[in-house]
């Protein structure tokens, strides 16, 4: 297999997207040992919008998503980030480009032997040169606009599914960052928080003007949600763009995924 340094068939101008698209992935192929999980895989997610990626479990949704925030490298391909190639960057200079970006993780991913505040408060330490008064304060801030004030001093494992679910995007957005990758926000929740979270992005989304793309499996959510949908297939986006395009996709993968049907030409 070639390794990142012997990829030489990239071209970084080759690609590069227009101003109002702010994250691109451009025929991005990405392998765990001899599996393919994506595969000439394009998707643009415009400035200030949400985009979201629907698809089976398997699919290669979250993969998506470490690939735009430079955890994973693609194989081959190129990815974009607010104008900058960014599959063929040194550790170093990612750091800088995850910066700008908020990830909330599918299972939270908190810290278990640290406090709700000082997980909350690690992008602050690691990333700005706020003093501890300061992280203090926004830590708080961010915690209260969550419904979480009381909650700082206590561990992960001291609290419920979807309080550690708010935790994460507490996490997620203590930087105000451009860019915010939410993996199945509302999945594991009761109704009743499903639509706090949802709610809670959407007005994170409208306070930040940020770039969100979402991964979900809620079509509640995802229509009310969305800019975009894009699904995802096979390791490849077979359809995207408004909900309505969606709803009446002409591709019979689409139709199916979206009625549930255990009928038609996905192998289940
Ligand atoms: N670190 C890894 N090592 C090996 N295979 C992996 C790794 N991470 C993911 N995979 C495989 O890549 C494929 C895509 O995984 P991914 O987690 O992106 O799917 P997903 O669409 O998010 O699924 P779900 O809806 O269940 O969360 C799966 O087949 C998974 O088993
Ligand atoms: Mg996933």
């Amino acid at each position: 297999m070639r390794t990142v340094l012997e990829r030489d068939d990239r071209d970084p101008t080759q690609a590069a997207p227009p101003d109002n698209v702010e994250i691109r992935l451009h025929d991005v192929e990405l392998r765990f040992g001899q599996k393919i999980v994506l595969s000439g895989c394009s998707l643009d997610c415009e400035r200030g919008k949400v985009t979201c990626v629907i698809g089976m479990s398997g699919a290669g949704k979250s993969t998506i998503l470490r690939v735009i925030n430079g955890l994973r490298r693609p194989y081959r391909g190129l990815v974009y980030i607010d104008g900058k190639e960014i599959s063929g960057l040194p550790e170093r200079e990612l750091i800088e480009v995850r910066k700008k970006m908020g990830f909330a993780f599918q299972y939270s991913a908190l810290f278990d032997s640290m406090t709700i505040a000082d997980n909350v408060a690690f992008p602050l330490h690691e990333h700005t040169s706020l003093t501890r008064t300061e992280i203090g304060k926004r830590v708080s801030e961010v915690l209260a606009s969550l419904g979480l004030e009381d909650v700082g001093d206590r561990l992960p494992s001291e609290l419920s599914g979807g309080m550690q679910k708010r935790v994460g995007f507490a996490r997620a957005i203590v930087n105000d960052p451009k860019i915010l990758l939410f993996d199945e926000p509302t999945s594991g929740l009761d109704p009743i928080i499903a639509n706090v979270i949802t709610d809670t992005i959407r007005d994170i989304h409208s306070n930040l003007g940020a770039t969100c793309v979402v991964v979900s499996h809620d079509l509640n959510y995802v229509y009310s949600m969305a800019d975009t949908i894009a699904m995802l297939f096979e390791g490849t986006i077979i359809e995207s763009g408004p909900a309505d395009k969606i709803r009446n996709s002409p591709n019979p993968l689409v139709q199916q995924f979206l009625q549930g049907s255990v009928l038609g030409p996905i192998p289940i």
